[in-house]
């Protein structure tokens, strides 16, 4: 698949066909996210992947730590966003709401028990990072994660990169032993889509160019 034709048609995927995803596949995905580029060639980006009984384990956990602590979907940061950010984030409620509410579930509810859940994707991957690097090597792990979500739309997996369960990173780490040195920066579903799912009937808008892009000539 052309590299152009990937970028514009991926998208968050939070409904799954109940069909396995092939190792080798799963691994020539992941080659592509190692090839992302870092800084001095370091790759901080490390990722597990768990199927099966071992991410029915990790769901279980986070289910659990969800119905106990109840965290929801929020942007992270410590003081109120500038309206402009609040407003794009309405706008992707906008479509995604109505989509949602065909599936007779309260929205907070579908992304916050979703979330834990991997959206039932057959693939649960958990993103880290060594803690002794600073905030700025995230970004170096962002773009193998980028590439890992391109390289799969490519070779027709969907993703959902989940931010939500870093509120239970704790468990995670513990269900995964994941060593105390590691800091679990983001969660992805991986698997087929299921296409039939209201879930999956939304597309988030993107700003105009003179948005994002400021030019001096
Ligand atoms: C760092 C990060 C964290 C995210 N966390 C969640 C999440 O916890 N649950 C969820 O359903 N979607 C999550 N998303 C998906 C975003 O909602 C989605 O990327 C955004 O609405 C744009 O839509 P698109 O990915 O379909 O283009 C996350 C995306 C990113 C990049």
């Amino acid at each position: 698949m052309d590299l152009f034709t990937a970028i514009q048609e991926r998208k968050s995927v939070r409904a799954y066909l109940d069909k396995p995803v092939s190792r080798v596949l799963i691994e020539k995905v992941f080659t592509c996210a190692g090839s992302a580029p870092s800084a001095i060639n370091l790759q901080p980006w490390e990722f597990v992947a768990t199927h099966g009984e071992e991410k029915d384990r990790l769901v279980r956990r986070l289910k659990a730590a969800h119905r106990e602590r109840r965290v929801s979907c929020g942007p992270g940061t410590e003081s109120p966003l500038p309206q402009k950010y609040t407003e794009r984030g309405r706008r992707a409620l906008t479509v995604m709401e109505p989509a949602v509410g065909r599936l007779n579930i309260a929205f907070n509810r579908f992304i916050e028990e979703g979330s834990c859940s991997f959206y039932g994707a057959p693939v649960a991957v958990i993103v880290t990072i060594d803690r002794l690097f600073p905030a700025i090597r995230y970004l170096d792990v962002g773009l193998s994660v980028a590439y890992l979500m391109l390289a799969a739309h490519a070779e027709g997996l969907a993703t959902c990169p989940i931010g939500l369960i870093l509120e239970y990173a704790e468990d995670i780490s513990a269900t995964l032993n994941i060593s105390e040195d590691k800091r679990i920066l983001l969660g992805i579903s991986m698997g087929y889509e299921d296409p039939a799912s209201p879930a999956n009937q939304f597309h988030t808008d993107r700003e105009e160019l003179a948005e994002i892009l400021t030019w001096y000539e």
